[in-house]
């Protein structure tokens, strides 16, 4: 695993949302209420992108047909065999990053 440089921490609000291609992952970074989150940027249900979607709560609605997915569990609430891949913010300095 390697540490990903992603965005410096003062560019981060709450609404802030950028994709990220890092080897062959498409990862969406996401900052809601102060927490920040990186999840897989498309749609396990079937492939849509999800930095399209609406956010609920701790979830993001994906626009396509809907389905909900945890932003740190992963987990779906209509299909609970869909499970949405996460990653674990990670620092370096003023950096946010990720470990892939
Ligand atoms: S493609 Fe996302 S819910 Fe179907």
């Amino acid at each position: 695993m390697a540490f990903h440089r992603l965005v410096r921490l003062d560019q981060l609000h709450d609404g802030f949302r950028a994709t990220f291609r890092i080897d062959r992952e498409d990862i969406l970074l996401l900052q809601q209420d102060g927490r920040v989150f990186l999840i897989e940027n498309s749609c396990p249900h079937q492939g849509f992108p999800l930095d399209r979607g609406s956010l609920r709560g701790e979830r993001i609605i994906c626009p396509r047909h809907g389905f909900a997915f945890h932003l740190e569990r992963g987990d779906c609430f209509q299909a609970p065999s869909c499970r949405l891949k996460t990653y674990l913010p990670a620092y370096d300095g003023s950096y946010l990053g990720v470990e892939i």
